[in-house]
């Protein structure tokens, strides 16, 4: 039986119920895809519903449609305490040494690219990551891509046969993060106060050339 089999019809038989329309607009699930460096871990996330993510990308567009990204699953079961040390959260908060210990994401998906990254795959990651996320934010979940990471670990830690180019980690958000809505020129760097994380955000205006 192929590996996962039992896990996946299980997530699929789980999911059931929920399989009606989800009655989140766009407009919600973007607001609610922010970038979380905390999670709950009470919330174990599986290889299914991993999968379920990466699916989404048998569904988005591709420069030249090349399809080069490959995806590396991983949960608590299959070695995300490897994962530990070999990134890099809330660059610009260093102070609070971010994730805060016990709200460690512990699952990520490894975004890979079977061809030398050119502009159209660089393109396609992105398309990807963030389709992937919404998806994760859509299943009650959510995440953040993760560019900081050491590629040679990484690499030799999960035996990845093509090199990664993006971490994702998806899990519970234990995070209260608000969008403020800033002007072209603005100190656009995250911060927090009071517990809450805040994202500035150019407001649309400025924007639009
Ligand atoms: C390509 C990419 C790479 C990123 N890499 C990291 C990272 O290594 N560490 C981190 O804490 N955040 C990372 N982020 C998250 C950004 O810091 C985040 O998107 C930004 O602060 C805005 O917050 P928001 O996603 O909630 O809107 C990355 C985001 C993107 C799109």
């Amino acid at each position: 039986m192929a590996d996962n089999y039992l896990e996946n019809k299980f997530e699929e038989f789980r999911n059931k119920p929920a399989a009606k329309k989800s009655t989140r607009s766009l407009g919600t699930l973007l607001r609610q895809n922010r970038s979380y460096r905390g999670y709950d871990k009470s919330c174990v996330v599986t290889q299914a519903q991993l999968r379920r993510i990466v699916e989404v990308c048998t569904r988005i567009p591709s420069g030249r449609n090349q399809q080069a990204l490959r995806f590396k699953l991983i949960t608590k079961d299959t070695g995300a305490d490897r994962m530990q040390g070999l990134y890099k959260l809330g660059g610009a908060l260093p102070e609070l040494h971010l994730p805060f210990p016990g709200t460690e994401p512990e699952a990520f998906i490894v975004i890979c690219s079977v061809k030398e990254p050119d502009r159209w795959v660089n393109m396609d990651i992105g398309i990807a990551a963030q389709s992937m996320l919404l998806k994760a934010v859509e299943m009650g979940l959510g995440g953040i891509c993760i560019g900081a990471f050491n590629p040679a670990a990484v690499t030799e830690a999960f035996a990845l046969p093509c090199p990664p180019q993006l971490v994702l980690a998806i899990g519970k958000p234990a995070e209260h993060i608000e969008l403020v809505s800033v002007r072209e020129g603005d100190d656009l760097r995250y911060y927090r106060e009071g517990g809450i994380h805040y994202v500035p955000k150019i407001a649309v205006d400025d924007l639009i050339l």
